[in-house]
Order: structure tokens, then C-alpha cells, then sequence
């Protein structure tokens, strides 16, 4: 044996074992309809399969029973382009696990038990397009930043989840949005759905069925009514968000206030004293005259 090859007898072994997952071979109860798709979808996982391949652009895992997945599972599968995981059991997302996910263009964790979208969830996934994030029935809570860095956004849902009220920020931050679904929430109409009920107004025409198909419920009682039954009338009351020069004009016409009222109250004492000594006078003129 030339002694060259010798040499590269370990490397080859070394580099031949990443290979092996590389490409090639499709997890044990698992398809691979071609070389960068793996198709594990409604095989009873209850956890993610071992030996995906590396270069994997296409998972499929949904309906499964996978709990969790690792915070660095991107930082291996970073070709991944496609990653369908709906319908499983989910139910949280650790932080950090998408946000090397630069080339993810879509991403379904729709039906799943998440029940927060925290902030900067999403990490720089700036490739991401499609969004599914519907029928999480725990899902109440989607802070203001969640969304942040996903500049290529054009859909998202959030649909039928447990969502009493949205921070419009939230919308506000994704420039690409197209379609937003938002229906089937338990949308509380109180004076923090105001801007959100704004927003939609505007951007109605990103509703799938406009804002025809969401409902809220009033705070008073209770009573469910189609947002279409609403206006920006509706909100009136809550439009008590004061400006600077509002407050400006409280103060200043507070002081005004007091000083007509401390005038008022002098002219009213002078007054009542020049009357008070007018009399004074005139008894005295009275009382002079008749002695
Ligand atoms: C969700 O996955 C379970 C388990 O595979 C399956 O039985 C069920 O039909 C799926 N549900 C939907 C709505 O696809
Ligand atoms: C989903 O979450 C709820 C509350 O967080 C919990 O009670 C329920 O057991 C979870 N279901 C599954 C299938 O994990």
C-alpha cells in the first residue's frame, strides 16, 4: 500500500461517517421521495427521528406525537427550506431554536398546544414567507416582538387560537404581510382592541374574508357581535390617550380656572365688605338723622 494512502486511511474514515448520513439514507420509518425530502408524516412518532439527513431541505413530521424539539435543531438541518410539523404536541418553542433558520421559507407548527409566542421567537429567519401558527387552542399570548426580523413575512396565521387581544405592534412590524388569519378568536372588544379593530379596518383586505368573518366579544356582557357591527364610534370612549399639549391645555386651563376663582372669591369679598360698610354708613346717617 503507498504509504500516501496509509496517511488518508483515518481521514477517510473520519469524513466518511458524517457522509453516511449525508444524502444517501432515509430514517428507519421514514420516505424519502428524493434526495432532499424526508417524509415522516402520521407515523406515531413521539420524537424526532434519529439519522435525518444533513442536508435535508424538506422535513415533514406532521401528525405525530413529538413533544419538543432540541434548541440547536436548525443550527444542524441549516438547508432546511421547509419544515412542516402540524399536528403535534408541542408545546412550547425554546428560545433560540429558530433563529438560525436563514434560509426557512416555511413554517407550519399549526394544531400543536403552544400556548406563548415570546419575543425574538423567530430569531433573523428573514427567508420565512409562510407562517402557520392557527388551532393552538392554549395559544393566548403573542408578545410584542415576536414577529420581530421577519422582513419577508407575507403570511400569517393566527386562527383559532385563545387570543383575547393582540398588540397591534405585533402586525405593525412585518413590512411583507399579504394575509393575516385571525378569525376565530375570543377577541375581547375593550378599549385594548381599539387599535387592533383600527388597524384591520385598514388593512381589511388582508383578511382572508375581510373583517366579515371576526367576532369579539363586549366586555360588559358578554354578548358576541361581528366586528363588521362596529365602527371606530364604537371605541369613542376610549380615545382618552392625552398629547403633551393636552396636557399642556389641562394644566394651563387648570391654573386659569384657579385664578378666575381666586378673583371671583376677592371681587366677591371686596364686595360684600364696601356693601357691609355702605350700610354701616348709611345706619349711622339713619341713626343721625332720627336723633
Ligand atoms: C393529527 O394526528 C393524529 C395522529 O397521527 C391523527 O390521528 C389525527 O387525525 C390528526 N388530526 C388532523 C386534524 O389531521
Ligand atoms: C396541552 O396543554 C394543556 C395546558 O397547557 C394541557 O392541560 C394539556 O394536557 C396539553 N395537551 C397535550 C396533548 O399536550
Amino acid at each position: 500500500m503507498l504509504p500516501c494512502v496509509r496517511w488518508l486511511q483515518p481521514l477517510l474514515a473520519l469524513l466518511s461517517s458524517p457522509l453516511l448520513t449525508w444524502g444517501q439514507n432515509c430514517p428507519a420509518s421514514c420516505q424519502c421521495p428524493d434526495p432532499h425530502t424526508v417524509d415522516c408524516s402520521g407515523r406515531g412518532l413521539t420524537r424526532l427521528p434519529d439519522s435525518i439527513p444533513l442536508d435535508v431541505r424538506r422535513l415533514l413530521l406532521s401528525d405525530n406525537w413529538i413533544p419538543w424539539i432540541p434548541s440547536d435543531f436548525l443550527v444542524l438541518y441549516s438547508d432546511l427550506v421547509y419544515l412542516d410539523l402540524r399536528n403535534n404536541s408541542l408545546s412550547r418553542i425554546e428560545p433560540g431554536t429558530l433563529s438560525t433558520s436563514s434560509r426557512l421559507v416555511f413554517l407550519d407548527l399549526g394544531s400543536n398546544n403552544l400556548t406563548e409566542i415570546p419575543s425574538g421567537t423567530f430569531g433573523e429567519s428573514r427567508s420565512l414567507i409562510k407562517l402557520r401558527l392557527g388551532n393552538n387552542p392554549y395559544l393566548s399570548m403573542v408578545s410584542e416582538d415576536a414577529f420581530l426580523g421577519l422582513t419577508s413575512l407575507r403570511e400569517l396565521e393566527l386562527e383559532r387560537n385563545a387570543l383575547s387581544g393582540l398588540d397591534v405592534g405585533v402586525l405593525g412590524q412585518l413590512p411583507s404581510l399579504r394575509l393575516v388569519r385571525l378569525e376565530g378568536n375570543p377577541w375581547v372588544c375593550n378599549c385594548n382592541f381599539a387599535k387592533l379593530f383600527a388597524w384591520l379596518m385598514e388593512n381589511s383586505h388582508k383578511l382572508p374574508t375581510g373583517i366579515q368573518g371576526m367576532e369579539c366579544s363586549l366586555p360588559v356582557d358578554g354578548r358576541r357581535v361581528a366586528l363588521s357591527q362596529l365602527s371606530e364610534d364604537s371605541f369613542r370612549e376610549c380615545q382618552v390617550t392625552l398629547t403633551l399639549t393636552d396636557y399642556l391645555i389641562v394644566i394651563f386651563s387648570g391654573i386659569s380656572v384657579s385664578v378666575a376663582a381666586i378673583m371671583a372669591s376677592f371681587f366677591l369679598a371686596s364686595t360684600v365688605h364696601c356693601f357691609q360698610r355702605w350700610s354701616k354708613a348709611n345706619k349711622t346717617d339713619d341713626e343721625e338723622s332720627d336723633a
